[in-house]
């Protein structure tokens, strides 16, 4: 195809309505392309997890088509299974489970032979840092480890299309950046990752493109640096409402007694700047975040 950019996952207006009319999704679409580490960022309730549901063939959209390297979800789900592996959000631990019985015996089921099942099933744990507790039964692990034992299972599947659905929840700072960078090495090698979080670092961090959703809806699409672009200013500088004449400012976003004035150019954020310090007052001014262009966004969109 052109430029090598093939996509893995298409998604058609994928909608679901649940029962009592819960309308947690109203037409996605969206395409992740191979080799790709695609995140879903949206706050909780945003319809994250009903989405990767239907990506990973758990549940019927109630409109909508998606096709996982070119099987549909709704015709042929046997053959979107082959290519697929997930962490739910919401997955248990079997209690006496070790980390390897689950990656080992994963790698099993989906039809490896020993020898490759053990080599995968080491080289995910290890990836997780786990190999000291391979042989712990899940129930005298901590929550955020019966979590990296499950993502290690996922990443030993070696299935071309792997689905995470909020994978560092419950994990501390070096667990995640391991995660993260578990999931970047899997791309490299030619894998598909789609993940959610509601976390913005997260997203900026791992992804190389990612889709920004909130009540149901794709807000936006893109790189980070795409994002921030799609807003009308480039910095913020955070102030104390006392200390500004707020007549002078168009955007500008209240956090209690503080304010955060988004400006359009260098000369306008140190100007601010040097008002704030000429009061004594305590200022920087710093580049749009991923959380800026979010709330700013997301506010245009749903108005
Ligand atoms: N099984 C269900 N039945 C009814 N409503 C549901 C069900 N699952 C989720 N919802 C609702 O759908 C919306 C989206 O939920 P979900 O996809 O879990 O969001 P997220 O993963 O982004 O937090 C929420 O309003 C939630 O309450
Ligand atoms: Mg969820």
């Amino acid at each position: 195809m052109n430029n090598g950019i093939e996509p893995a996952i298409i998604a058609k207006g994928v909608a679901k309505t649940y029962e009592k009319k819960v309308q947690a999704l109203k037409g996605m679409d969206l395409t992740v392309n191979k080799g790709e580490v695609f995140t879903i960022l949206g706050p909780n309730g945003a319809g994250k997890t009903t989405f990767l549901r239907i990506l990973c063939t758990q549940l019927m959209p109630t409109a909508g088509e998606a096709h996982i390297l070119g099987d549909s979800v709704i015709n042929d789900p046997e053959a979107v299974r082959k290519n697929i592996a997930m962490v739910p959000q919401d997955a248990m631990a079997y209690a006496n489970f070790t980390p390897w019985d689950y990656a080992y015996y994963f790698c099993l089921l989906r039809g490896m032979d020993k020898a490759t099942s053990k080599a995968k099933a080491e080289e995910a744990i290890k990836a997780m840092l786990m190999w000291d507790k391979k042989d712990t039964p899940c129930q005298s692990m901590s929550g955020g480890e019966k979590r990296r034992a499950l993502i290690a299972a996922t990443l030993a599947s070696d299935a071309p299309v792997m689905m995470l659905d909020e994978p560092t929840s419950g994990l501390d700072a070096i667990g995640r950046r391991n995660v993260w960078s578990a999931l970047r090495d899997r791309a490299a090698q030619g894998k598909t990752i789609i993940l959610t979080t509601h976390m913005m670092d997260e997203a900026e961090m791992v992804s190389d493109r990612l889709a920004i959703m909130s009540k149901g809806q794709l807000i936006t699409i893109g790189t980070t640096a795409e994002i921030k672009k799609k807003v009308p200013f480039r910095y913020r500088v955070i102030v104390p409402e006392e200390e500004i004449d707020k007549s002078k400012f168009s955007e500008i976003t209240k956090i209690g007694d503080r304010l955060v004035i988004y400006l359009k150019t260098d000369e306008e954020a140190i100007e601010l700047v040097r008002d704030m310090i000429k009061k004594g007052v305590q200022a920087e001014a710093a580049p749009v975040t991923l959380e800026d262009a979010f709330v700013r966004l997301a506010g245009e969109v749903l108005e």
